[in-house]
């Protein structure tokens, strides 16, 4: 029994779309986005985090869900404008922890609020745009991960302002007539519930000192970080129960500043990740020693979760004859000329193996819950072009990226 797909991502459906669009492929359910994004209507503000997931298409469809998004590039703020978001208000927000010449000129141009990472960028950003809108983001001192290549907390991260400096951090907003608009923070990614929920404390006490410096805020930002159940039996994380958390804190800063704060979410994951299934097809099966390797069409150039942290994504082998199959125990690995180019293997490295279906080639092998963290992170290595991506919304499909061209690759070098 492996984890259910998305009611619209039937077997025969994807097998269709591999037909018409061929392998490999990313399919989207639209309706588990928007199902995704109204679970969280208690929060005032739901930012996307768009690293996740920067299709233009999905941006879009969360655009039309109320959804606001969040840019960590000159190039997701590109993407954020043509997806119709609007720039001069507070529909796009630019984290991150330095400024680059390019992208410091572009949130100048749009007027997009920088949520400040570092007090270098306050004065950078001072000196080019007094006034400009600006948030900090605060390292607490504490983080967490689902590894620790995603904890951005704590004295070993490069992310955030650290707590200490955030009198310097307010001076710096005082001195160039920056225009605070709120405190954020962002422990890291694919968090347990115990350490999520301690950061809305850590926030008030942040609120505290900047109103004893004398500065006002409106909004504070929970940042993102929210886990999803990729194994079979995980938790799935009870949103209410943490929007009381942060509610509780929200009252407490109020009390604080004397009026109201908005609330912001800023989820990159939870929107999107169990949207969304590779499609791969198999194309060679061999034994090495007591390992048999299933080998398909796809490898850590479109999905580079399980080589980069160990990640576990459930899957799903659709034989091509529909006959059922004796399970077997398999490695399951891709088609780079790279050794860790396999799907199934432990965060430092060690294959594993996983019970499927006996798998012949042709067979087709569905990847689960690849939504966030897969297209935003292909590469062309092995110079494999960029994969193809198929969006379903209920009885209707269509194309929101055609697959790169290798000689689309060849004319940058021309
Ligand atoms: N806000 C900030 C400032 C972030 O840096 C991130 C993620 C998010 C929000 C969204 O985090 P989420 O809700 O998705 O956990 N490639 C890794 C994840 C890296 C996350 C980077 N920052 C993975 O595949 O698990």
């Amino acid at each position: 029994m492996t984890k259910p797909l998305p009611a619209a991502l039937s077997p025969a459906r994807l097998q269709s779309l591999a037909v018409d669009h061929g392998t490999p492929l990313w399919v989207y359910d639209a309706a588990t986005i928007r199902e995704r994004a109204a679970s969280l209507q208690g929060f005032d503000v739901v930012r996307f985090a768009q690293k996740a997931c920067s299709n233009i298409h999905i941006l879009k469809l969360l655009r039309e869900a109320g959804v606001k998004v969040d840019s960590v590039s000159r190039g997701e703020i590109l993407r954020a404008l043509a997806a119709g978001y609007v720039p001069g208000g507070d529909d796009i927000v630019f984290t991150a922890d330095l400024l680059d010449h390019a992208t410091l000129a572009t949130v100048v141009e749009h007027c997009i609020p920088v949520n400040a990472g570092s007090i270098d960028m306050l004065h950078q950003l001072g000196q080019a745009s007094p006034g400009h809108a600006v948030w900090l983001r605060i390292n607490p001192g504490f983080g967490h991960g689902h590894s620790h290549k995603t904890n951005t907390g704590g004295e070993h991260s490069k992310h955030g302002i650290w707590h200490a400096d955030l009198g310097a951090a307010l001076a710096a907003v005082r001195e160039h007539g920056l225009h605070l608009v709120g405190l954020h923070m962002h422990i890291g990614s694919g968090v347990d519930y115990g350490h999520l929920a301690q950061v809305g404390q850590a926030m008030v006490g942040l609120v505290r000192e900047t109103v004893a410096a004398g500065h006002d805020l409106h909004a504070i930002s929970a940042g993102g970080g929210l886990s999803i159940p990729y194994r079979e039996g995980d938790a799935r994380i009870d949103v209410d129960h943490y929007f009381g958390l942060w509610d509780a804190a929200r009252r407490e800063a109020e009390g604080l500043v004397g009026h109201p704060l908005t609330l912001e979410l800023e989820p990159g994951r939870y929107l999107v990740a169990e949207s969304a299934v590779l499609l791969a097809e198999v194309r060679a099966v061999k034994n090495a020693g007591a390992n048999r390797f299933v080998l398909v069409d796809a490898g850590f150039n479109e999905l580079m979760r399980p080589a980069m942290y160990g990640s576990f994504h459930a899957m799903t082998l659709l034989p091509r004859d529909g006959v059922a199959r004796p399970l077997q125990d398999t490695v399951v690995a891709g088609p780079l000329c790279e050794s860790g180019d396999v799907f199934t293997q432990a965060a430092g490295g060690e294959v594993l193996t996983r019970e499927l279906p006996e798998a012949r080639v042709g067979d087709l092998l569905v990847i689960h819950d690849a939504g966030a963290y897969g297209a935003s992170m292909s590469s062309n290595y092995n110079s494999r072009p960029l994969a193809a991506e198929v969006l379903v919304d209920g009885e209707a499909s269509r194309l929101i990226r055609r697959r790169q061209t290798v000689e689309e690759l060849l004319a940058l070098e021309a």
